[in-house]
């Protein structure tokens, strides 16, 4: 049988390592630095065991347990904790961990901790493939906005849904990369078909080709029976290669093989397998630099890039983050049976006022903090997330130029600021791209020329 698979989720690195140095040939290891990264990586490969840390950066080990279970990981966690923590141990067996280890280890205990807790998930019937867990079904209607960029984007991204074309999603991370991936395919012929996504910056170069490819039986030592790959199982459907900057150089010209093609061959295997599948592509770093760099194959670039979409960070868009915010925050306390609460002015100034370098995924944790936190009907900003409040004034603050608190601006108020804001933001934009060309600049914004030197004389460009 194949070694089992133990998923080590750590910030510190030297953890994973010890694992797999501890028990090289007994168990396979894979290694994450986050709950985010270990639960993409329970996305892509079958786990049999998590050694969860309960101290990690981002969402902790207690969130990181309950999404992996939300999900529907059923296999045994066993939770590692710092001598002292015995407390929070105890909130995770509650949660469903199956036990825990006290660092530092006393690698033989941890070996029968780990053997025992294995041989129990097994005699419970578990087998091995039901693991992986289960994508969230995201539709169109999923991605809410009222920004003037974001809604050309949509736009588009409709015009294109019944064509075939590749398309590239770029934006910063937490930006909606993948949830507009998703809506490309929902809002596509090929939504009844499959739509996989792959991050290639989780997996390492050999995991990540038999994962895209397959393997046939005999392919390499362990490879028992043939495994169908992801473009195999996206025929039909849309493959979402997320992360695909992180691409290996090597792997490079076997995904344009597939894309030009349109077939594959899986390793080890003599046969040609015709695949049907439409590409979309996500990364947060900028593309075009990672060719000019020499990190990306310009080919693939282009066969991926056919169409760009440019998620703009959340802070260029602040016209969204109310709407976002009071989106996530009904939901959430719907969530929880709750009424949701209003936000004060001072609350939704701060919230303007804030870069949100995280983008939407840091405001839906944000509004969730709130949801699960703030028992008041309004909310005052002393409710809100500490690290919003101590984060340096935005441009957006220091342009406002007063003190939230001290003078109360309204909704109203707060919403043209952050319009005027963004619309400023775009015309100078515009016109460096156009070398200060205002007919070109204006009819890249989609306004009159007229309409443009109005704006530029009143914001006083
Ligand atoms: N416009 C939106 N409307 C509603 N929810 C959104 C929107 N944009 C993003 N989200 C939510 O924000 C979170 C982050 O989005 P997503 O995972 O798609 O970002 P990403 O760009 O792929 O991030 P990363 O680069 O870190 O992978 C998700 O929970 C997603 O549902
Ligand atoms: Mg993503």
């Amino acid at each position: 049988m194949d070694p089992e698979r133990i998923l080590v989720v750590d910030d510190e690195p030297n953890m994973a390592w010890l694992f797999s140095q501890a028990f090289a040939g007994d168990y396979e290891i894979v290694a994450a630095s986050s709950g985010e990264q270990a639960l993409e990586l329970l996305r892509c490969l079958d786990i049999d065991l998590i050694m969860l840390d309960l101290r990690l950066p981002g969402a902790d080990g207690i969130d990181t347990l309950r999404a992996a279970r939300k999900h529907g990981f059923s296999g045994p966690v066993i939770v590692m904790t710092a001598f002292g923590e015995i407390k929070t141990a105890v909130a995770a067996m509650k949660l469903g961990a199956h036990d825990y280890v006290t660092k530092p280890f006393d690698m033989d205990e941890l070996r029968l901790t780990i053997e025992s807790s294995l041989r129990l998930s097994g005699e419970a019937g578990k087998t091995r493939h039901s693991s992986r867990v289960l994508d969230d079904v995201v539709h169109l209607r999923d991605m809410i906005t009222v920004s003037p960029e974001m809604l050309r984007i949509f736009a588009m991204v409709e015009r294109v849904s019944t064509s075939d074309a590749s398309v590239l999603v770029q934006g910063e991370s937490g930006t909606g990369k993948e949830l507009m991936a998703r809506a490309i395919h929902y809002s596509s012929p090929r939504k009844n078909k499959p739509f996989v996504p792959v991050n290639c910056a989780a997996l390492p170069e050999s995991l990540l080709e038999s994962e895209l490819f397959g393997y046939d039986e005999g392919a390499f030592s362990g490879a028992r029976k043939r495994k169908p790959g992801r473009f195999e199982i996206a025929d039909g459907g849309t493959i979402l290669l997320d992360e695909v900057g992180d691409l290996p150089l090597a792997m490079q010209p076997k995904i344009l093989r597939a894309a030009e093609e349109k077939v594959i061959e899986r390793l080890g295997g003599t046969r040609r397998i015709p695949v049907d599948v439409r590409i979309v592509a996500a990364s947060n770093r900028d593309l075009r630099r990672e060719v000019n760099e020499g990190r990306f194959r310009q080919d693939l670039y282009f066969r991926l890039a056919v169409i760009t979409v440019s998620i703009p960070p959340l802070r260029e868009r602040k016209e969204d983050i109310l709407v976002l915010a009071s989106h996530f925050l009904q939901e959430f306390c719907s969530d929880l049976g709750r009424q949701s609460p209003s936000l004060s002015d001072s609350t939704t100034d701060a919230l303007l006022a804030y870069d949100w370098p995280g983008n939407v995924r840091e405001l839906k944790n944000a509004m969730q903090h709130l949801a699960l936190l703030c028992d008041d009907s309004v909310v005052e900003p002393h409710s809100l997330p500490d690290w919003i409040l101590l984060a340096e004034p935005s441009e957006l603050a220091r342009v406002a130029g007063d003190d939230p608190l001290k003078a109360p601006i309204s909704l109203k108020e707060s919403r043209r600021r952050a319009f005027t804001e963004t619309e400023k933001r775009r015309i100078v934009e515009a016109l460096r791209i156009f070398d200060g060309n205002r007919t070109r600049a204006a009819e890249y914004l989609g306004i009159s020329r007229r309409s443009l030197q109005l704006k530029i004389k009143r914001y006083g460009l």
